[in-house]
């Protein structure tokens, strides 16, 4: 039976582009939408920018442009990304888009008249410099627990200290620096806490989807036991009424009858999800209302990370059954990814580049690979490590996968002219191909992507050792037009080639591109793979022709390398904003001396500094300046070392600080770096200021 499946993956903050997070949930949600339209299911494949919220308008503000310009601007570069790794969105959206006005409105008008909003007074942080209240990250202020100065309104960095930004000891507007004032103001609320609400979550929560499978991982459902107090003995329910409401200046979408209040971006966010299905309804001339119908038959899932399940595992199901709407019967919860083990931040972007990757040349389709390989059901954090990026492309997709095909495929072009042949029985062969196939298709429907790896590399293992048992190269030498061992070598070739393409048709919603190439070129087959194509034995091929590139580890260099300025200003760049000597004196530089200086092996650029700073102790430093010096120019000599930086993971070791040098923005241009070294007499240890 063909199921109907409306699939999204969450909405980004419209201020600033994909980071390598972005792009692993969309290959996550790409790779099931893909498999289930192999098995002949309807998608519909939609996202959206989260276009709304303080963060975004402060950000135009503070560059002069309209909100809307600046989501435009992302907006603009986000095909770069998606077409770039292959993922295919039937449609991309904007929350700040008419269809989501209506819908948000239309909403909460039905929530409102259920009897679930409710409204009071709040007292609130007020800069009364800028006339706005204040959200949390816009205070600061000391710590009430550790006094350290300079803390977040919701939690001290320092101590770890949970409190509200009223405790906070000399808080001040990060805005303006003003001194905030206590203010108050009318807000509205979804009651959370209302017993129908409390009721209906605990049931969707644990419950059973129209499949009869569980709507939730069972680590998610555990968190929302937790919310929900259905998970200790005598423990209630502890829901706090969600405040929903935001006071103008807000860029969002204003609320019905309530001049000057705004929806709280996380209100109309999820909302996005149903506007954007709805443009993409219109468009194709769908019908979008009787695809959502509540009694209807459409499958709604939701892809999504762990930091963000208390909005739709809760607020969001709730604002749709109360609304009379469809709620969902899937959410898909996925992990964050890393990078060498560290994480990542949003606010500073660390991490890999995805256009980065893109540029040095990196196929798309590693990456795919990688990421689907490390994926599971489960609520995991998943690594990216380079050297295993590098192993696992290079081993499984070349050196098992795509062999198989250039091994086999020369011998079929140059002694049968392309056709393809199989002595005895070939139904047990296609048998045994539809029985790994049901299981990795099934694997896939689970997002069990590892496992479904694991299994067809296991396949291609049992083809690659029946090829090489049977030593068709033996069978080939001085082979003559009449040989009776002709038959052989093409049964042996062929039932390779009938396991390469059913390998192929399992890593379709993987490798799109290339399995469309090996079924065009190699197989002369018109259509994309279907599942049901795997077990159709081939009948002929076409010339080999190259498939895939192995990895280069001198890529991984250069994705983690930081890309060069592109435009070229006097003296390389513009002079950075102004700070204050408090900004300055958090640096701390020392003079270092260099004890010892070496090549990095397998690296062009960077050399390995040990490095003296008069700590009784020795750092290893990692530094990009091999082009400029080598080892023995550098050893013993003094120089200057950023001393507090956080160390760094890098491919070849932890940098425990930075070298000081200076170079032009345009390397390419003005090629040369240069270290800095003190006057006679420095020494090391002594602070630079
Ligand atoms: N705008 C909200 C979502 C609204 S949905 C109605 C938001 N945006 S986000 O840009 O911060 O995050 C978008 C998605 O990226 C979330 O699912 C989030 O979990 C995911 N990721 C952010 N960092 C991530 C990793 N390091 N790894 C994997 N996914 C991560 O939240
Ligand atoms: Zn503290």
């Amino acid at each position: 039976m063909t199921r109907t499946i409306f699939v999204t993956t969450a909405l980004p903050y419209a201020n600033g582009s994909f980071h390598i997070g972005h792009i692993m949930e969309y290959i996550q949600a790409d790779i099931w939408v893909r498999s289930m339209r192999m098995a002949g299911h309807t998608v519909h494949f939609v996202g959206a920018d989260d276009a709304h919220g303080a963060p975004i308008m402060l950000k135009a503000e503070s560059e002069g442009i309209t909100p809307q310009e600046l989501v435009a601007r992302y907006a603009a570069e986000r095909p770069r990304y998606l077409d770039g790794f292959q993922i295919k969105f039937d449609h991309w959206h904007s929350t700040d888009s008419p269809e989501n006005v209506a819908l948000s409105q239309d909403i909460y008008t039905s929530l409102k008249s259920a009897g679930f909003i409710s409204s009071r007074s709040v007292e609130q942080f007020y800069d009364p410099v800028k006339g706005m209240f204040l959200p949390d990250r816009y205070i600061k202020g000391e710590c009430p627990t550790c006094h350290a100065k300079d803390q977040y309104g919701d939690a001290c960095e320092s101590c770890g200290a949970v409190y509200s930004p009223t405790e906070l000891i000399e808080p001040y507007s990060t805005l303006t620096h003003a001194k905030p004032v206590l203010k108050s103001s009318e807000h509205f609320f979804f009651k959370l806490s209302d017993p129908r609400c409390v009721e209906f979550l605990q049931e969707w929560t644990a419950g059973d989807n129209r499949r009869g499978k569980k709507r939730l991982q069972a680590e998610v459902l555990a968190k929302t036991r937790e919310w929900l107090g259905t998970g200790k003995e005598g423990s209630e329910a502890n829901l706090a009424d969600w405040d929903i409401s935001r006071d103008a200046p807000y860029f969002g979408i204003e609320i019905p009858d309530a001049p000057g209040k705004y929806f709280y971006v996380w209100l109309d966010a999820p909302v996005g999800y149903l506007a954007s299905f709805k443009a993409y309804c219109d468009k194709q001339g769908l019908d979008f209302g009787a695809l959502l119908d509540p009694a209807g038959e459409t499958e709604q899932v939701h892809f999504i990370g762990k930091d963000i399940v208390y909005f739709h595992a809760l607020f969001w199901p709730a604002m749709l059954k109360f609304s009379g709407r469809k709620t969902p019967d899937g959410l898909h919860v996925h992990g964050f990814i890393t990078v060498s083990g560290e994480k990542m931040s949003k606010s500073r972007g660390t991490g890999i580049s995805p256009l980065r990757y893109l540029e040095v040349g990196m196929d798309p389709e590693w990456l795919r690979y990688y990421i689907a390989a490390k994926l599971n059901s489960h609520v995991e954090d998943l690594d990216f490590n380079p050297d295993d990026f590098v192993a696992r492309v290079n081993s499984d997709l070349v050196g098992k996968y795509v062999n198989i095909a250039s091994r086999a495929a020369n011998f079929i072009s140059k002694y049968f002219d392309g056709e393809l042949g199989y002595v005895g029985d070939a139904t047990a062969l296609s048998s045994d191909i539809a029985a790994v196939v049901a299981e990795v298709q099934a694997d896939f429907e689970a997002r069990e992507y590892g496992r479904a790896i694991r299994r067809l590399m296991a396949y291609a293992d049992t083809v690659n050792q029946a090829f090489d048992a049977a030593q068709p190269w033996v069978l080939a030498k001085g082979l003559t037009p009449d040989d009776e061992r002709r038959a052989a070598l093409q049964d042996i070739c062929s039932r390779a080639l009938a396991g390469f393409k059913a390998l192929s048709v399992m890593l379709t919603p993987i490798l799109p591109a290339l399995t469309a190439r090996v079924a065009r070129d190699l197989f002369g087959d018109a259509a994309a793979y279907r599942w049901q194509d795997a077990s159709a034995l081939p009948a002929r091929i076409e010339k080999f022709k190259h498939l895939m590139q192995r990895v280069e580890p001198s890529m991984l260099d250069a994705l983690f390398e930081p890309p060069a300025a592109a435009v070229p200003t006097p003296g390389g760049e513009a002079i950075a904003d102004v700070i204050d000597i408090k900004d300055f004196a958090k640096v701390d530089l020392r003079i270092a001396r260099i004890v010892a200086c070496e090549a990095v092996e397998g690296s062009d650029k960077l050399l390995r500094l040990t490095l003296d700073a008069g700590e009784g102790r020795h750092r290893q430093v990692f530094s990009g300046i091999k082009a400029s010096y080598s080892p023995e120019d550098l050893t013993g000599k003094l120089t200057v070392l950023v001393a507090n930086l956080a160390p760094r993971k890098m491919r070849f070791g932890v940098s425990e600080g930075m070298v000081l040098a200076a170079s032009h923005a345009d390397e390419k241009s003005h090629p040369g770096i240069y270290i800095l070294e003190p006057w006679p007499g420095a020494e090391p240890g002594m602070r630079i200021s």
